[in-house]
């Protein structure tokens, strides 16, 4: 099996990646948080330089666009090219209202016209492969084979399915059966996203979905960063190695965050998926969402290390 990890924005930045690829090993591809380039093609300094070739050496990554305009999409790639990759992802699955309300990401998906309109003008001037990452439609899981259809007009490289419609955002479950009828109705490789928090979980997707190469992860590998390595029968993560992960990534952020206000933002955002890899660590998990100052953090966070048991499996639920 593949494992990828999926883009969360806010987290899986490039000094997230670097840190993580360190200590933990097993995963083959990254997708970038999303890009939102301005109609010129223009990226945010923030942007550019969480997808620079320097700052990724040691990382396969798939840079990802949010976009419903074309021209913006094509002199992306153009410069996604000239740094040297070879492939850029679409973000046709991100929920959130802003978003939506602007027919992008997930929103697109109801806009079969414009949609169809864009996918013809990308695929016509991309000057590298694109992969899809798409829910299964904005209201309705029906929407999907629709969907498929237009999806399979084009020299997609790779779709990758998230089965669940936008309304869902991260609620309900997703949905197994429109995931098999996009992989028996497609000839694209396809990748499965969702709710794969254990190896129980891969475990029981590989076993239904025995053809399938690829799965990507996200909340499950925050849960658990030793997850992709342990379902291909790797120990579970030692406290030494995620003690030496965890100070090297608040380390990380000092050097390259202003002030600790900030700081403290990206680790305790971070806590919320990694305190569910501790026998109840609850009580720890609320003294380091207090924390106000990084002594403060640390000292909950040594006490974290030092009193409780890791887990052999996580047991975030999504929930
Ligand atoms: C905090 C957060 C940020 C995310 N940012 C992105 C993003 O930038 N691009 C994207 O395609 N998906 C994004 N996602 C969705 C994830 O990539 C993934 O599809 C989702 O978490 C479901 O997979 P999981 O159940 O394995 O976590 C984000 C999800 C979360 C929780």
């Amino acid at each position: 099996m593949n494992y990828y990890f999926a883009p969360m924005e806010g987290i899986t930045g490039y000094v997230f990646r670097n840190t993580f690829q360190e200590y933990f090993g097993g995963i083959h591809t990254w997708f970038s948080p999303f890009l939102s380039p301005k109609h010129d093609g223009g990226l945010r300094s923030g942007e550019i330089r969480d997808i620079l070739p320097e700052n990724n050496s040691n990382v396969r990554l798939v840079p990802q666009i949010l976009t419903n305009d074309a021209a913006a999409f094509r002199l992306t790639a153009e410069r996604l090219k000239e740094y040297g990759y070879s492939e850029v992802n679409l973000n046709l699955g991100c929920p959130s209202g802003t978003v939506v309300a602007k027919k992008k990401g997930a929103g697109f998906l109801a806009e079969t016209a414009l949609l169809e309109r864009f996918l013809d003008e990308i695929f016509s001037q991309c000057p590298i492969r694109i992969s899809i990452k798409t829910r299964i439609g904005k209201e309705t899981p029906e929407e999907f084979p629709a969907l498929l259809e237009l999806f399979n007009q084009y020299p997609v490289s790779e779709l990758i399915v998230h089965p669940r419609v936008q309304t869902d955002f991260y609620k309900n479950k997703p949905n197994w059966e429109m995931f098999a009828y996009g992989a028996d109705n497609t000839s694209m490789p396809v990748c499965y996203n969702g709710d794969l928090f254990t190896t129980q979980d891969i475990q029981q997707f590989t076993t239904q979905f025995p053809s399938v190469q690829t799965v990507m992860l996200g909340r499950g590998l925050l849960a658990n960063p030793g997850l992709a390595a342990q379902a291909e029968g790797e120990k579970p993560v030692d406290s030494k190695t995620l003690i030496a992960f965890h100070n090297t990534l608040l380390e990380r952020y000092q050097e390259i965050l202003s002030g600790q206000r900030n700081v403290l933002f990206k680790m305790k955002e971070l806590w919320v998926f990694l305190v569910c890899l501790f026998a109840d660590g609850e009580p720890y998990a609320k003294k380091i969402r207090k924390a106000r100052t990084l002594s403060a953090y640390q000292k909950a966070v040594d006490s974290l290390f030092a009193e409780r048991e890791l887990l052999d499996e996580s047991v975030y639920t999504g929930e």
